[in-house]
């Protein structure tokens, strides 16, 4: 051990490498991370959840005043403007709090951040900026950055991917997203919010990939209801600019007649894809699955001795949860410990208005394993809803026809989001939609709703 610079050696300070990091320094190893970016905290603090989500809840506040939508609780506003230079600095106070916050933790757990991109030599050397330094146990916890679409050159002025859509210095008069999943559902929504026309082109014939298909439907129509325009089963076959203006062609995904539109911006949001360029993977002898990932055991282990990786960098949902989860995990394999994540029950959330979440099996995919029964409620009969007259949405619980195991919840709710943790706890509990209908739930709540789909399990809610 002492013939080591470091016990562990984290790669990346994301979500997943941040905490990591800390969970190993916790368990008294010798911990580092080196970490190529000016700040720590990753893809998710830097220009990912953190960024985006500050844009979201401002955009939300600016709409509700804007739209007079705040009219019939008696609030009337005048002459609302945007103020969108501000909007973004509180973004980035938000942002840089964060980012320090992180700092703040690795001193005060002794985790030494070495500052640079980090490269193998072999499986327990790695080189820093020239400096070379070696550790017993090496995670990568690289993540992930944007997949890029072929023909199509970002610029980050007109044609922008994520990082560039946080931070547009004026609202375009048409956006045109390509790609209708997370990414593009929450920055158009953004865009819309504070004034532009947004077009969502979508390769597939539904939004969302990997939710649950009513959610997906549903949510579809919420989106247009609220004036984005979704063009589905439609594919992007090339991108100009000229003096600022895209002119984007597609034509329907089957094949068909071209069209073409005209936008200020163009958001590409077609997935992400793992960061290993660099890491000189080649001298540890670490091959790459067909997606470009590495590839672990239930432990985080690869197939190399000593090194371990997490995150988006290796499959699974690309989520920040799940990297932080898998980052405990792995550090507290590392010291000897039964650092388990369970795959199975890992929320996904949209933070969009209203927010849409889901925690285990689409319907489908319950469908697939054995025969189910399924519960539904919908807001508009939910009283605190009702109340703050927010009833757009349902919940939906997923449980096994001969057991009652509760396999999936997808809430669409302007609280999905929060709401979800109680299915994931109930679900990580094995709890059946029984135990959920016969827990006392605060009254008037959102929650209710979530035990009055389990009550509609048994095929006895009392609201609807
Ligand atoms: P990352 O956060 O990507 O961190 C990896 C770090 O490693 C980076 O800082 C990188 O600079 C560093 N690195 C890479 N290679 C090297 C090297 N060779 N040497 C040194 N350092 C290196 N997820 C959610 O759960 N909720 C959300 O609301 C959410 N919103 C998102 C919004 C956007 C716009 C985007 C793009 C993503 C969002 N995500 C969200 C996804 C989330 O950001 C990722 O799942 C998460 O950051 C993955 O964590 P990670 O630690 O694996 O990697
Ligand atoms: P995504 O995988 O969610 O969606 C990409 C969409 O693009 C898919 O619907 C796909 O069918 C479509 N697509 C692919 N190629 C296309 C093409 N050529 N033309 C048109 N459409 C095409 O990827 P996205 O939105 O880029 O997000 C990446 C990841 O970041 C997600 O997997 C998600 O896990 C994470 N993320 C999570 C957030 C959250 O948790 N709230 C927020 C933002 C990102």
């Amino acid at each position: 051990m002492a013939d080591y610079d470091y016990d562990v050696l984290v790669i990346g300070a994301g979500p997943g490498g941040y905490v990591a990091a800390i969970r190993a320094a916790q368990l008294g190893l010798r911990t580092a991370c080196a970490e190529s970016r000016e700040t720590l905290g990753g893809t998710c603090l830097n220009v990912g959840c953190i960024p985006s989500k500050a844009l979201l809840h401002a955009s939300e506040i600016y709409e509700e005043a804007k739209g007079g939508h705040l009219t019939k609780f008696g609030i009337d506003f005048q002459g609302v403007t945007l103020n969108l230079d501000q909007m973004h600095a509180e973004k980035a106070k938000a942002v840089k709090e964060l980012t320090g916050g992180v700092e703040f933790l690795f001193k005060k757990n002794k985790v030494t951040w070495l500052k640079g991109k980090a490269a193998f030599q072999d499986a327990h050397t790695v080189d820093v900026n020239g400096q070379k330094v070696t550790a017993k146990n090496i995670v990568i916890a690289t993540g992930s950055s944007v997949m890029p679409l072929p023909g199509v050159e970002v610029d980050q002025k007109t044609v922008v991917d994520s990082t560039g859509a946080l931070a547009l210095p004026k609202v375009p008069e048409h956006m045109v997203v390509i790609g209708g999943g997370v990414i593009g559902l929450e920055l158009g929504s953004v865009w819309r919010r504070l004034g532009a026309k947004v077009t969502v082109v979508e390769f597939v014939d539904q939004i969302l990939p990997g939710f649950d298909g009513e959610v997906r439907r549903e949510t579809a129509k919420l989106f247009k209801k609220q004036g984005m325009e979704l063009k589905l089963s439609t594919k992007v076959t090339g991108v100009t600019v000229e003096n600022g203006l895209a002119t984007v062609t597609v034509e329907p995904a089957a094949g068909g007649a071209a069209e073409t539109l005209t936008a200020d911006a163009v958001l590409v949001s077609i997935g992400r894809k793992a960061n290993v360029d660099g890491l000189n993977l080649d001298a540890i002898g670490l091959e790459l699955n067909k997606r470009g990932q590495i590839e672990t055991d239930h432990s985080f282990k690869t197939k190399v001795d000593g090194v371990w990786a997490i995150g988006d960098a290796i499959p699974g949902l690309m989520l920040a949860h799940k990297a932080e989860d898998e980052g405990v995990a792995v550090a507290e394999n590392i010291a000897g410990q039964t650092g388990i994540v369970n795959e199975d029950v890992i929320p996904s959330v949209v933070y969009t208005m209203p927010e849409i979440a889901g925690v285990g099996l689409t319907e489908e995919a319950a469908k697939e394993k054995g025969e189910i029964k399924v519960g539904k409620f919908p807001f508009a009969a939910n009283s605190r809803a009702k109340t703050n007259r927010d009833t757009d949405g349902f919940v939906k619980v997923i449980a096994d026809a001969k057991t009652d195991r509760v396999l999936g919840v997808w809430i669409v709710s302007s609280l999905a989001g929060t709401l979800i943790a109680e299915a994931a706890i109930a679900m990580e509990f094995g709890a059946t939609s029984e135990d959920i209908a016969y827990t006392c739930h605060a009254h008037p709540t959102h929650a209710e709703a979530l035990k009055e789909a389990a009550m509609a399990v048994q095929g006895k809610p009392i609201h609807i």
